[in-house]
């Protein structure tokens, strides 16, 4: 019997949504990031090197974005594909259109949506009314791609997830909690280190666990950065203040000041530590310049590998 090495399984997951990493299972998850692998490698040429010919992407956006935008469009054009920058503003969703209209209108244009909006809920009303796939480029609860983005960066530095020890610092956010999934589900440890009150979502945490169960990872949430960083293979932290929170800004700058990653903290971690960040980030708040510019960053391989692992995906779905 012919083998078939676990980067070229069939994924089956052509016209599904991608709205958390919660909803696939750990082989899907591997089987994106060994595709995102190889179309990366500059050898790669692929089966059909424009597998989304004359396909469109609509993304529509209720937030700022660099990285989420630029890649997700040079992706498309890319694989041989189109992508439309749609504004929430200069739509009619920003007039009062639903969203479930919004839905079904676009699922005659275009081929697939990327979403970038506030409330989970939006992004869930918006994929019940599509008949296309709908994909999350950030919610307040969620940041799927790019958590596949910083698995695929920890696979890169380190060869592999087992045994890791991954370190948030920071903001139980919506990155916090999609790197606590992607952790879970491809069997990393992770402990986030959060000031009380800004831990994780409770409901989400408790999701991670199950799936940490069933891969063997750890899931550890503390209050204490330091503890939380002891061993730690990777570093990463968010800023303090989503978009959305602004009028929070003060007061987080308060609350989260002793969470600052800097060199007197990374001491702990182990030596070869890698430092991720989603990016943007604020030097001197959540990092200081000399760690998120110093020898261990990865933050710019990192921001380049949300095209790769995005690519992979948008080859998949659609
Ligand atoms: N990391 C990330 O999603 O960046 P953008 O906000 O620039 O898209
Ligand atoms: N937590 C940040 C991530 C930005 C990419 C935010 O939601 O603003």
């Amino acid at each position: 019997m012919i083998s078939i090495h676990a980067s070229e399984k069939q994924l089956n997951i052509k016209g599904k949504h991608f709205l958390t990493l919660a909803d696939f299972s750990s082989d899907v998850i591997k089987g994106i990031l060994a595709k995102a692998q190889k179309m990366k490698n500059a050898s790669y040429t692929g089966e059909d090197p424009k597998p989304l010919n004359g396909k469109i992407l609509g993304m529509i956006f209720e937030k700022s974005s660099t990285r989420t935008r630029v890649s997700f469009e040079a992706g498309m054009l890319q694989l041989g594909g189109h992508a439309l920058y749609l504004n929430s503003n200069d739509l009619q969703l920003g007039r009062g259109e639903s969203i479930a209209d919004t839905a079904k209108v676009l699922s005659h244009y275009v081929d697939a949506i990327m979403i970038r909006t506030f409330s989970h809920q939006t992004i869930k009303e918006l994929s019940s009314h599509a008949s296309i796939p709908v994909i999350n480029g950030l919610t307040d609860l969620y940041h799927p791609c790019q958590a596949l983005a910083d698995l695929l960066t920890i696979q890169e530095n380190k060869g592999t997830f087992a045994g890791q020890k991954l370190c948030y610092i920071g903001d139980g956010n919506n990155v916090a909690h999609s790197l606590m999934i992607a952790s879970a589900k491809v069997g990393m440890d992770i402990t986030i280190a959060s000031p009380a009150g800004y831990e994780p979502n409770a409901a989400i945490t408790k999701l991670a666990m199950q799936f940490a169960e069933a891969s063997g990872a750890k899931i550890d949430i503390t209050n204490n950065p330091l503890e939380a960083v002891e061993g730690a293979d990777a570093i990463y932290t968010d800023v303090w203040t989503s978009m959305g929170q602004e009028e929070e800004n003060d007061q987080r700058k308060k609350v989260f000041s002793s969470f600052q990653v800097n060199k007197e903290l990374v001491q702990y971690g182990k030596k070869d530590f890698v430092f991720l960040h989603c990016l943007p980030a604020h030097r001197g708040e959540e990092v200081s310049a000399e760690i998120i510019d110093g020898p261990h960053s990865a933050v710019f391989q990192q921001a380049g590998n949300r095209l790769h692992v995005q690519k992979a995906l948008l080859s998949e779905i659609l």
